[in-house]
């Protein structure tokens, strides 16, 4: 079990961005076929395209000549041809051209690779394995059981590196403040709250989860959206990905939220919303509306806190309401611990309730 001093250390450390993991790009559907777009992860720039029969896939954006950015060129559905001197890459980063070369000349196209991507797209989303080269991927986030139907999704950038991107999405105890709101949570709403968590592994990525049990009853935004009190379970895996699965037995709803790193000061939260009501489609623009007022007023909170923290003050995880971002910082250490001395990650967390006001 790690110390408080520990945990205080890694938090001294803020920011550091894992790797080795699957970090969220981008929804399937902002991707046409034929089309390439460029995304920064993790500081990496990253040319993500869909080939001309629908494949998905993943290459580093500098040109292996002279870095221009290869998503500026044009893309066929087949090879990417960069901008500058028309050197061709396949999608998986074979050169296949390089105009100015004579047929003795050195390097010729076979000599020369761009550096690929292990890509994913799952229930409407595409994942990028961000690591290296000899590291097997896990299994990519999925959520449960009404993952095929894509609801919507939305994302907001965040200037702040992940950890307080991350902390400030899972906290439970600033809703009846920051999303305050007659419709939805008051103040006078605020009641003790105890919750059952259990410690997580899914096939190396580490986690919490807080276990099944009846929603809140200050959550009407699940009353209103599902149509009855439904049963709510929340996945927390490392390095960024939130899953939450409400269901009312007939009804159910899905929240995927993934924080990916554009760099060490700067992060893209993704939320993707997943649900079965019947006409649930006529209510995307209602859903939409709310998720994005919600996110947006976490980004501020988020903000507020980045500008508080610019003067350096101490700070502190109270128990219970912090307990979860300590977990974070806890499993984050063990991640890097494992990886500096090449073993499996072991999950330290413990099944325990936690009590809070909320
Ligand atoms: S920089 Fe890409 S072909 Fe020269
Ligand atoms: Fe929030």
């Amino acid at each position: 079990m790690n110390s408080e001093a520990d945990i205080a250390e890694r938090l001294s450390t803020d920011g550091v961005m894992l790797r080795n993991a699957w970090y969220y790009a981008l929804p399937g559907n902002a991707l046409r076929r034929r089309t390439t777009a460029h995304v920064t992860m993790l500081g990496e720039p990253v040319l993500l395209g869909r080939d001309s029969e629908g494949r998905v896939f993943a290459l580093l954006d500098t040109c292996p000549h002279r870095g221009t950015l290869l998503s500026r060129g044009t893309f066929d559905g087949k090879e990417v041809e960069c901008p500058y001197h028309g050197w061709r890459f396949t999608t998986d980063g074979r050169c296949t051209a390089i105009p100015s070369q004579t047929s003795s000349q050195r390097p010729q196209p076979s000599d020369i690779h761009a550096q690929s991507y292990r890509v994913s797209e799952t229930q409407g989303n595409i994942w990028v394995f961000i690591g290296d080269a000899s590291v097997t991927p896990p299994p990519v986030p999925v959520v449960p059981a009404i993952g095929e139907r894509f609801g919507l999704h939305l994302s907001a950038i965040f200037d702040c590196n992940i950890d307080l991107a991350v902390s400030g999405l899972m906290d439970p105890a600033h809703g009846a403040f920051v999303h305050r709101s007659a419709l939805w949570r008051t103040k006078k709403s605020i009641h003790e709250k105890h919750k059952a968590f259990s410690p997580v592994n899914l096939n190396g990525n580490l986690g919490w989860r807080m276990d099944r049990h009846r929603a809140s009853s200050n959550s009407r935004a699940y009353r209103l959206f599902l149509g009855g009190a439904p049963e709510t379970e929340i996945t927390y895996t490392l390095p960024s990905v939130r899953i939450e699965h409400a269901t009312t037995g007939r009804y159910e709803y899905c929240g995927l939220t993934a924080c990916t790193p554009i760099n060490a000061t700067r992060t893209m939260v993704h939320h993707v919303m997943y649900w079965n009501v019947p006409g649930g489609a006529l209510l995307k623009p209602l859903g939409y509306m709310v998720a994005r007022r919600f996110l947006e007023q976490d980004r501020l909170a988020v903000m507020d806190m980045v500008d508080g923290q610019k003067f350096n003050p101490s700070t502190m995880l109270i128990r219970d309401a912090d307990m979860q971002t300590r977990w974070y910082f806890r499993l984050k250490k063990e991640w890097l611990a494992a990886e500096a001395e090449g073993r499996a990650r072991a999950n330290p967390l413990e099944s325990m309730t936690l009590t809070w006001r909320s």
